[in-house]
C-alpha cells in the first residue's frame, strides 16, 4: 500500500496495444493527475543510444549517455505529449514502430532499467500519478494504490494499433504489425529483468470485447471504491 497519502498511484501495465496509453491519459485527465508514459521514456533513451552508435551491451557508454540527455515530454492538446531530446522534436521518430522494437531490445538490459528507474520514481507527484508501462506495479511502484494489468488478444491489439498509427499518418502493414507485436510480447515477457507479468496484486482486465468507455468506467469504479 502507498504510504504517501498525498499521492495516489495508479499503475497500468500491459502489452503493446492493450489500450493502456489511451486509458491512462483519460484517467489522468479525469482526476487531474500526472501521467507517466514509461514506454516513451524507454523509446526516447533507446533511440538516443542508437543515434549515438551505443550498443545495448555497452553499460559504461549507456550510463554516460543519460547525463548528456534532456528528455522532455510536452503535453499536447489531444491529451498526448510531444517528445524532445536536447531541444529537438523527435516525437514521430520515437513513436514509430522501429523505435518500439529498439526500446524492447534496450529495455531487456539491467543497466538501462537501472538508469531509468529514478526518473520514473520522480514522476510520483501530488495529487496523483497514472503510471503506464510494463513493470509499474511489479517493480517501479510496488506500493501503488491500485494496479491494473490490461490485456487483449494479439489480433485485436494489432488492429487497434493499426488504426492508431494510420490516424497518425504512419505507413503501416497489418500483417507485419501482428508479427512485430508477437515478437515484442515474447521479448518483453520472457526477459530476465522486470519481465512483463502482472504484479501478484494486480487486477487483470481482458479488454478484447470491451470498448474504451467500458474500460474507463471499470477503472474509475475501482478507484472510487
Ligand atoms: O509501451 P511502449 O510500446 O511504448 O514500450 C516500448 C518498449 O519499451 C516495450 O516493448 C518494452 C519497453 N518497456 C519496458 O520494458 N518497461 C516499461 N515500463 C515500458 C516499456
Amino acid at each position: 500500500m502507498n504510504t504517501n497519502q498525498d499521492v495516489y498511484i495508479l499503475a497500468i501495465d500491459g502489452p503493446v496495444g492493450s489500450g493502456k496509453g489511451t486509458i491512462g491519459q483519460m484517467i489522468a485527465k479525469h482526476y487531474g493527475w500526472h501521467y507517466l508514459d514509461s514506454g516513451a521514456l524507454y523509446r526516447a533513451f533507446s533511440y538516443a543510444a542508437d543515434q549515438n552508435g551505443i550498443s545495448s551491451v555497452d553499460d559504461q557508454a549507456l550510463r554516460e549517455l543519460i547525463n548528456t540527455l534532456d528528455i522532455m515530454f510536452i503535453p499536447t492538446e489531444d491529451g498526448g505529449a510531444a517528445i524532445q531530446i536536447n531541444g529537438e522534436d523527435v516525437t514521430d521518430k520515437v513513436r514509430h514502430e522501429d523505435a518500439g522494437k529498439l526500446a524492447s531490445e534496450y529495455a531487456g538490459k539491467p543497466v538501462v532499467r537501472e538508469i531509468l528507474f529514478d526518473l520514473q520514481k520522480r514522476a510520483a507527484r501530488a495529487p496523483g500519478l497514472v503510471a503506464d508501462g510494463r513493470d509499474m506495479g511489479s517493480v517501479v511502484f510496488p506500493q501503488a494504490d491500485l494496479k491494473i494489468f490490461l490485456t487483449a488478444s494479439a489480433k485485436s491489439r494489432a488492429q487497434r494499433r493499426y488504426k492508431q498509427l494510420k490516424l497518425k499518418g504512419f505507413d503501416v502493414n497489418l500483417t507485419r504489425l501482428v508479427e512485430d507485436i508477437e515478437l515484442r510480447d515474447q521479448q518483453d515477457a520472457t526477459r530476465t529483468h522486470s519481465p512483463l507479468v502482472p504484479a501478484a496484486d494486480a487486477i487483470v482486465l481482458d479488454t478484447t470485447s470491451m470498448n474504451i468507455e467500458q474500460v474507463f468506467e471499470k477503472i474509475v469504479s475501482l478507484i472510487d471504491k
